[in-house]
């Protein structure tokens, strides 16, 4: 008798998780409860009802077997109350239409800058950060750009009113600044970030750009450590394929300072009127030299000890030339037509 209820009990049992399984509104939640507890006829109560019938000797061990199931179907819709939400909304239904998703990625200059920084990161140089807002110590004087040089002029500054000897940034070369204030040679280091010039905006600029310098010091650094350091990278970033070519330069913090020209990738100088070389056969892409001990010495770093070498270039600008664009403001203008292009 005892064994007969038990299987009963286990069947109503199996055929209730089942049932709950499938529940997936709150409405037939209700149902099953009621199907199951109602006082009036509900499977749980129907057997309390039976167990009347039952002898002395069988009651308490039935009483507790079904006593057993009644705990374990409450249970089970106590947490099923809490994940009906989750279940519901899990649920896909692959016969819908699709949604027109549109998958994001990173901007073109994003992606060019994380290309350069790879290639410097595989070097064993480190990125270092500064500050968009510097002080003209900073951006300038510690830089060899005393007061009332003409080089300040080039670099048409934007002054923070009220605030004085405070601007923003015209290079990234006061992180450099900052870092041999901070540290201690040997130093490897590239510094990425935006800078800022009063110039009004054209095909070729705008006020806001981004520039990624390199700074390198240590013992006996010569000029040829720079030219190696800086062949292997335009390699590495255009191709092997392309030349470079070092031209007599001037920047106040180097000294000697050399521009760095690539062959131009576009035709190799074999088209008088290419678009991008203008028949020269050569792009301008960096600026460089070797670290001016006034530098050294404004960072106290002894210049009979160490020496270095400091390059520049702008993003923007291999960016137009890498992709043959136009005009620098496509970069800013967010138009997915364009930028979609490069994903
Ligand atoms: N700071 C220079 C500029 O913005 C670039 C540069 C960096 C040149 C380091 C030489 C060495 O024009």
């Amino acid at each position: 008798m005892i064994d007969e209820l038990k299987k009963e009990i286990e069947k109503v049992k199996k055929g209730f998780l089942q049932e709950i399984d499938q529940i997936l509104s709150k409405e037939d939640l209700k149902k099953l409860r009621d199907k199951y507890t109602s006082r009036k006829n509900g499977i749980l109560t129907e057997f309390m009802h039976n167990l009347k019938k039952a002898s002395k000797e069988l009651r308490p061990i039935a009483g507790q077997t079904i006593n057993e199931l009644k705990l374990i179907i409450e249970d089970k819709f106590k947490e099923t109350e809490k994940t009906l939400i989750s279940k519901v909304y899990g649920r896909v239904d692959y016969s819908l239409p699709e949604f027109d998703f549109s998958v994001g990625y990173s901007h073109i200059l994003s992606n060019i800058l994380t290309k350069i920084e790879d290639i410097f990161l595989n070097s064993g140089y480190e990125i270092a950060y500064g500050f968009e807002v510097e002080s003209e110590y900073n951006n300038f004087t510690a830089l060899n750009i005393p007061e009332h040089h003409p080089a300040r002029d080039e670099h048409d500054t934007f002054f923070i009113k009220d605030f004085e000897n405070t601007i923003l940034r015209t290079h990234t070369s006061p992180v450099q600044i900052r870092y041999m204030n901070e540290h201690k040679p040997p130093i490897k280091i590239i510094s990425p970030g935006k800078v800022f010039r009063k110039d009004e905006p054209d095909a070729t600029h705008t006020p806001v750009f981004t520039q990624v310098e390199g700074l390198l010091i240590d013992k006996d650094i010569n000029f040829s450590h720079l030219k190696g350091t800086l062949e292997s990278f335009i390699k590495s970033f255009f191709g092997e394929n392309i030349n470079v070519r070092f031209r007599p330069g001037y920047f106040p913090f180097t000294e000697p300072s050399a521009e760095v020209d690539i062959s131009c990738f576009l035709c190799f100088g074999k088209d008088q009127d290419c678009k991008i070389c203008k028949g020269t056969g050569w792009l301008e892409i960096l600026g460089s030299g070797m670290v001016h001990p006034k530098v050294l010495l404004n960072c106290n770093i002894n210049p009979e000890e160490y020496s270095g070498f400091a390059f520049g270039m702008g993003v923007e600008r291999i960016a137009l030339l890498k992709y043959g664009i136009p005009d620098i403001r496509m970069f800013y203008e967010n138009d997915i037509r364009f930028l979609s292009q490069f994903g």
